[in-house]
């Protein structure tokens, strides 16, 4: 049956949805919004999360002295607070020489750079010592509480049972807020040297904001120099105090980086692409499914999840940092998820990935695989420029929501103008495949493209 309807606002297709249809699979949610399945109470910390994660510190409550910027969401903002975002941020040190290894410049600052200050006299700068320096972007936090909910156990299972040729290790590092526990699998930053949402709001609040916090008490000299320090610090550590409800800053940026949704996929699986980025072995890093632990929430616990990452640190020879961070050497990297892919505009820890289409970016990222991710990376070159294309389509669906046409995070009147002609209605006589470009609409993966998802639509817009 092929359905007729008018290109009219969408109020109008009201009466067309049936009434009682029960909801077989809903729609994946957008990047910003909270992971389905919340209790009323983990919701609201999650709003309030938000907030805490959008407010700037400021001076009085102890930002600074030296800092980056004042909100979480200063760099985290991009397509939805809590994002990527275009801010990078610059590390040093001195560069391992044949007689001494690689120095991080601790008394003078490093490897953090920041760039700062609410006085010239105390802004961080570059040490002339420093002989190496290497930016890092800014990641999405979309599914961070996701990510931290995969056990340790699945993580050592897999380093344990890689493909031959691949020899990636897990990062293990003790969590700030347990400092006398167990060390844990780090699974956060480019170099994989944070295990925990908590971990990396206690860590960032003083490194990024200058707030200090009971797991974290001691401010960060500006290059080092405690007269400096004295004269520009005015506020008592810890600075983080908790709130009339018990939380502190760092509570609360840890609530709602954890029930952040993981961005979407469409369609969500059966992509021909994919299969061939098994077949060339991207996959061999960038696994694709888990099923997360038991944690102590009921929507983060037992949930299957495709972040397309092993959390483990490989050897990428060139395209390392050159920075060594906990137990990772200079040409380590922690494999990224490469879920919300689409929905950026550069790729790689520098962001050197950048200023072209997205297939040409996702090319000039694979490019830059070196070390032990070189046969994967040759495999692809010597893909043809067909199923080249099949890849960076299933790499396209990585990040786009249902109905979201142009990939922007929003529903809205140009997603249906390319859309609504790719409605089947129900059991079409050429069934919709995942490598259809109707995939968009099916969101129970049926085949079809009908009135149930129709009302879904509806549901889903955000626009005008
Ligand atoms: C100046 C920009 C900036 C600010 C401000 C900032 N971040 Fe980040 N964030 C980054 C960068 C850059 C990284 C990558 C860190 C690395 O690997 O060195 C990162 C990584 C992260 C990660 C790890 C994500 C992942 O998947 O690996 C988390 C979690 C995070 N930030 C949380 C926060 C929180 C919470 C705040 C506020 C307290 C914050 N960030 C403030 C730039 C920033
Ligand atoms: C040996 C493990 C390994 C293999 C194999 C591998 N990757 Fe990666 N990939 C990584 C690591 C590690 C990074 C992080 C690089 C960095 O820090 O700049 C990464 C980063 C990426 C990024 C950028 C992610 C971001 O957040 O910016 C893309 C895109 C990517 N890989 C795609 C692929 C594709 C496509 C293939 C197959 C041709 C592939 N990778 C094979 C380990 C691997």
């Amino acid at each position: 049956m092929k359905l007729l309807i008018d290109r009219s606002p969408l109020g109008a297709f009201g009466a067309l949805l049936l009434a009682g249809v029960a909801l077989s699979q809903e729609t994946q949610p957008l990047m910003g919004e909270p992971v389905r399945g919340l209790t009323p109470q983990q919701l609201a910390l999650f709003e309030e999360g938000r907030a805490a994660f959008t407010a700037p510190v400021l001076p009085s409550e102890g930002a600074g002295p030296v800092f980056n910027e004042l909100t979480c969401a200063g760099c985290h903002n991009v397509p939805a607070i809590g994002g990527f975002g275009g801010r990078r941020v610059t590390r040093f040190g001195i560069a391992a020489t044949s007689t001494s290894p690689f120095q991080a410049l601790e008394g003078l600052g490093g490897t953090l750079l920041q760039d700062q200050s609410f006085t010239i006299a105390c802004r961080e700068t570059v040490p002339a010592q420093a002989t190496h320096t290497a930016l890092r972007g800014t990641p999405i936090l979309f599914g961070s509480g996701l990510i931290e909910a995969i056990s340790d156990a699945a993580l050592v299972d897999r380093a344990n049972n890689q493909p031959s040729g691949l020899v990636g290790r897990v990062h293990t590092t003790v969590p700030l807020e347990t400092p006398s526990g167990a060390r844990r699998i780090g699974r956060f930053g480019w170099k994989g040297g944070i295990a925990t949402v908590d971990s990396f709001s206690i860590d960032a609040a003083l490194n990024e904001m200058g707030l200090t916090s009971q797991f974290l008490p001691q401010e960060n000299a500006p290059n080092g120099d405690l007269a400096l320090l004295a004269q520009c610090d005015t506020v008592a550590d810890p600075e983080d105090m908790p709130d009339a409800a018990g939380f502190t800053r760092t509570d609360r940026f840890t609530h709602f980086q954890r029930y952040l949704a993981a961005p979407a996929q469409t369609p969500r699986s059966g992509m021909t692409g994919e299969t061939i980025f098994e077949a060339v072995g991207c996959a061999e890093c960038h696994v694709g499914r888990y099923v997360t632990g038991q944690v102590a929430e009921d929507a983060l616990s037992g949930q299957e999840i495709q972040p397309y990452a092993d959390f483990l640190l490989h050897d990428l020879g060139a395209l390392g940092d050159g920075i060594v961070e906990g137990e990772a050497t200079e040409t380590e990297m922690m494999t990224r998820p490469l879920w919300g892919l689409a929905q950026r505009p550069s790729f790689l820890h520098d962001g050197r990935a950048t200023g072209g289409t997205f297939e040409q970016n996702v090319a000039a990222a694979v490019a830059e695989h070196g070390g032990t991710a070189t046969p994967a990376a040759q495999a692809f070159a010597a893909l043809s420029a067909a199923e080249q294309d099949l890849v960076y389509r299933f790499l396209g669906s990585l990040g786009r929501a249902e109905f979201d046409w142009d990939t922007n995070n929003t529903i809205d009147e140009f997603d249906w103008f390319f859309i609504y002609p790719l409605m089947t209605g129900p059991e079409p006589a050429t069934p919709i495949t995942p490598d259809d470009d109707g995939a968009i609409g099916d969101v129970d993966q049926d085949g079809d493209f009908d009135l149930v998802e129709f009302g879904k639509l509806q549901r889903a817009f955000s626009g005008q």
